[in-house]
């Protein structure tokens, strides 16, 4: 397969993550990279051996020869590049989430949906073994319907600095960082029912107050603007219910984890494990053999889908239609928190 020859958008921690990826998946060639810092950009390009680099990534979007852009930009960056690039012709890998504001996330479906160049969102979890095998038992009809879930994303002390936890900059906190993750699993496991109104709390009392300790990240609580916690009882059009948790930092050790009730079966994510009722007994499947694999490879496993998809015409991996519904959700859940009721929530029209 030729290579697909992209650029590189932000160049801060995670597209270093995306290039030591790279330099391992021969589907696709980096030939320029661009961030807002200069430095970063040369640095970056020295590291791994990218024969150009720019301040602006406008430069990447004129260069004829390049067919696609992996976006890494902080959150509240994303839309501008994504929309530039698709109008510009690039296909594009945006990093997760859409966008830290249901009204960027809109903004960019449907760029996106109205383009004939193909985006796709970043989410390595997709990539995961067991989150594979899980998506076949559900997608078998295993469980019959879903009435309820639950997907939990918490560290006990776990709070990024840096752009991570700025407004300006990431926009959100723990619900875009390791919420997503857990929403999108339980999204996708579900086959993407239609949220139709959400009641949340957020807050971020705790990063504010506590100090970093022994081995943790040393994050300083006054520069914390985002929240540090988020928790939000969702419902879907179909009548079935969620809840969705997720924590930066709290004073317990865990607060449960990611299952599904059924009609027909349950399943719970970790241990991977599907509870029936079969011959008048209680049994509990645990699929075995799984393999456990890296996490920089579930990089190289989305890049090469993506590559994949380009050269063969195939759909986006993960659209951006299904994305949206994880924006839909978090708003709800913020503006819920804000107003301190549940709230009803639209998905936009693309
Ligand atoms: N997939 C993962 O495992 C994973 C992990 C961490 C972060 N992320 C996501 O990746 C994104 C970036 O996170 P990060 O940790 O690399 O942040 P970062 O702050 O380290 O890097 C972001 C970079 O983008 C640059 N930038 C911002 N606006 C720009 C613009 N208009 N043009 C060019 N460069 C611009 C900044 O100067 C910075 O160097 C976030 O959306 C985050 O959610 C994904």
């Amino acid at each position: 397969m030729e290579p697909v020859r992209v650029g590189i958008i932000g160049a801060g921690g995670i597209a270093q993550t995306h290039l030591r990826a790279l330099s391992e998946v021969p589907e696709v060639k980096v030939l320029a990279v661009a961030d807002l810092i200069q430095e970063r950009a040369d640095k970056t390009a020295e590291t791994w051996h990218i024969p150009q680099a720019f301040g602006d990534y406008h430069k990447i979007l004129q260069d004829d020869e390049i067919e696609a852009v992996i976006i890494t930009t902080f959150n509240q960056a994303h839309r501008a590049p994504t929309i530039d690039a698709l109008q510009a012709g690039k296909h594009v890998l945006l990093e997760k989430p859409m966008a830290a504001t249901l009204e960027d996330a809109t903004a960019i479906a449907r760029a996106a949906h109205h383009s004939d160049k193909l985006t796709m969102i970043a989410l390595k979890t997709r990539y995961s073994p067991v989150m594979q095998a899980a998506k076949t038992i559900m997608d078998a009809g295993t469980l019959g319907d879903i009435y309820y879930a639950e997907t939990v994303a918490a560290r006990r002390c776990g709070i990024p600095g840096g752009s991570f936890i700025r407004k300006a900059s990431a926009g959100l906190g723990t619900v875009a960082d390791i919420g997503v993750y857990c929403l999108d699993e339980a999204l996708n496991l579900m086959g993407h029912p239609k949220p139709i109104s959400v009641s949340g709390i957020a807050n971020n009392i705790l990063g504010r107050t506590c100090s970093p300790v022994l081995g943790s990240w040393q994050w300083v609580p006054e520069e914390l603007e985002v929240e540090d916690f988020g928790i939000a009882w969702v419902r879907f059009e179909n009548g079935a219910a969620m809840v969705f948790k997720t924590s930066w930092i709290m004073h317990m050790n865990e607060i449960g984890g990611t299952f599904f009730l059924g009609t027909k079966a349950g399943l719970k994510l970790n241990p991977l494990t599907v509870f029936r009722h079969e011959w008048g007994m209680l049994t509990d499947t645990m699929p075995q053999n799984i393999p456990q694999i890296e996490g920089i490879e579930l990089f190289r496993r989305e890049q090469r889908a993506f590559a994949d998809a380009i050269r063969n015409n195939k759909p986006s991996p993960i659209p951006v239609e299904q994305m949206l519904l994880t924006n839909v959700i978090i708003q709800g859940l913020l503006d819920s928190a804000a107003v301190g009721h549940e709230v009803a929530v639209t998905v936009p029209e693309l």
